[in-house]
């Protein structure tokens, strides 16, 4: 099993739309482009977003597994895991340790970038991402290019010793998938062309070992 978790402490960070969409595109794509292995989503936040997305998702579209607890098994393939805000501390440290993948998103506002400075302190001192056991990888969410906030965010990206994979624009495709248990790649490709080329790079990344 291939775990990803998908966490900033900071709410609204954009960590269950990165969590469903990267889900949703493993289990169309894992078939054909990677492993061909199951896809399981386990939704660690007390909101349950995550849950209540994937309870919405229609039967006909690629199959996403939920996973409620370590214990359960579940074979080879992808398992992405969508963390509460708050995250941190021991309950971090937990996870780190069964994590292979870390993807942190970041939303360009200035309490985020506060919020989210302290995060990447946190993870830093982590043992396992220390020893390299676990990489980690910056998202950025809802980045609009050419806006002030795009100019902020590269800005306080610059000095972080820690890739930066892309950034999402913001899009109501992200907001009209979700409301109907759908990733962006379950979507008309038309619609979706540049969401898609913006996703690549996160995909590269998690096929790199
Ligand atoms: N790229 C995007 N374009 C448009 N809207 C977005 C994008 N990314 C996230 N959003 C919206 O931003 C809001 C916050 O995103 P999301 O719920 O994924 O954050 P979160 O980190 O999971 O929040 P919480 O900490 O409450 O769990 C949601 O309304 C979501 O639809
Ligand atoms: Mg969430």
């Amino acid at each position: 099993m291939k775990t990803i978790l998908i966490a900033n402490p900071k709410g609204g960070a954009g960590k269950t739309t990165l969590s469903t969409n990267l889900a949703g595109y493993l289990a169309a794509h894992a078939a054909r482009q990677m492993r061909g292995d199951d896809v399981y989503l386990w939704d660690l936040d007390r909101q349950k977003s995550a849950l209540h997305w994937l309870s919405q998702r229609p039967a006909q579209l690629p199959l996403i597994h939920r996973l409620d607890s370590a214990k359960e098994k579940t074979g080879n393939g992808w398992l992405v895991l969508d963390s509460p805000a708050g995250l941190h501390g021991e309950k971090l440290s937990d996870l780190l340790r069964r994590v292979e993948k870390v993807i942190v998103p970041i939303v360009p506002s200035s309490f985020d970038l506060a919020a989210t400075r302290q995060f990447l302190n946190e993870l830093a001192d982590e043992k396992s991402i220390r020893k390299g056991k676990t990489s980690v990888a910056i998202v950025g969410m809802r980045v609009d290019a050419r806006t002030r906030a795009a100019e902020k965010l590269d800005a306080f990206l610059a000095p972080v010793e820690l890739p930066v994979l892309t950034h999402l624009r913001d899009t109501q495709n992200y907001v009209t998938a979700a409301f109907e248990g759908k990733s962006i790649f379950d979507l008309a490709p038309s619609v979706v062309v540049q969401d898609v080329e913006q996703w690549q790079p996160i995909i590269d990344w998690l096929n790199r070992d």
